[in-house]
């Protein structure tokens, strides 16, 4: 990815600290979290099944689904905790003007 196309997903200040939200992206669902003051950016719906990781549990680099509790890294995506095995995609962040850009490619 030497040229990523930037697509605007949030303001900053909409993320909580230590919290992860919601966002429609151009048609995707992602999940957004703010964590040690770091922003990142996942898909939003689990591996496993469709919970929403959104509302799920937000514990420094990692998100519990809310539905049977597996976690994945937020960095990265891949999974950290059974029953998930599936990552899924992570998405470069970068923070222009107050505003949270995802590179969706
Ligand atoms: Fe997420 Fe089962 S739906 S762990």
């Amino acid at each position: 990815m030497s040229n990523p196309q930037w697509t605007d997903a949030a303001a900053e200040s909409d993320i909580p600290d230590d919290d992860v939200i919601g966002r429609e992206v151009e048609g995707r669902e992602v999940a957004l979290y703010k964590t040690r003051g770091e922003i990142y950016a996942t898909d939003n719906i689990c591996s496993h099944g469709q919970a929403e990781l959104c509302d799920g549990f937000l514990e420094g680099y990692e998100i519990e689904c809310p539905m049977h509790q597996g976690r994945f890294d937020i960095r990265n995506g891949q999974p950290a905790c059974a029953p998930v095995t599936e990552a899924i995609r992570s998405y470069p962040v970068k923070i222009e003007g107050g505003r949270v850009f995802l590179a969706l490619g």
